[in-house]
């Protein structure tokens, strides 16, 4: 069964596992992508503008729904976000965090480009 603690965020320094996912070319630009590894589904986000890539579980913890790669991307200052598509509550994609409301954070992922292909980072 998928639980919240399915997912939990990890520091580059966790990583025991870079997993080659797909080409740069297969992502949306300023928009997610899901990217399925093993039992979880993470979604990548593409921020073309700044050149930056962010990586968090798809699950949404309001609903339980797996919807998060088909948010709307956007920033809050420096701090870039995305909107869940559903109900529009919104998360960091630094932290985690919950920008406008009490859910719990979401994980995220550390994530790399290399040789134009994106990899995340796991612990296992
Ligand atoms: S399911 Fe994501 S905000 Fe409701």
């Amino acid at each position: 069964m998928m639980t919240l603690n399915t997912y939990e965020a990890m520091t580059e320094d966790e990583v025991t596992v870079w997993f080659k996912a797909a080409p740069v070319s297969k992502f949306p630009k300023n928009g997610g992508a899901c990217v399925k590894y093993k039992d979880k589904q993470i979604a990548v986000f593409n921020f073309t503008r700044k050149d930056e890539w962010y990586a968090c579980q798809n699950l949404c913890p309001h609903k339980m729904e797996m919807v998060l790669s088909r948010g709307m991307v956007g920033e809050d200052g420096e701090h870039p976000k995305v909107a869940c598509p559903l109900h529009k509550n919104t998360f960091s994609l630094k932290t985690g965090e919950n920008l406008n409301g009490v859910l719990d954070a979401i994980a995220t992922y550390p994530i790399k480009i290399e040789n134009n292909f994106v990899y995340l980072g796991f612990s296992e």
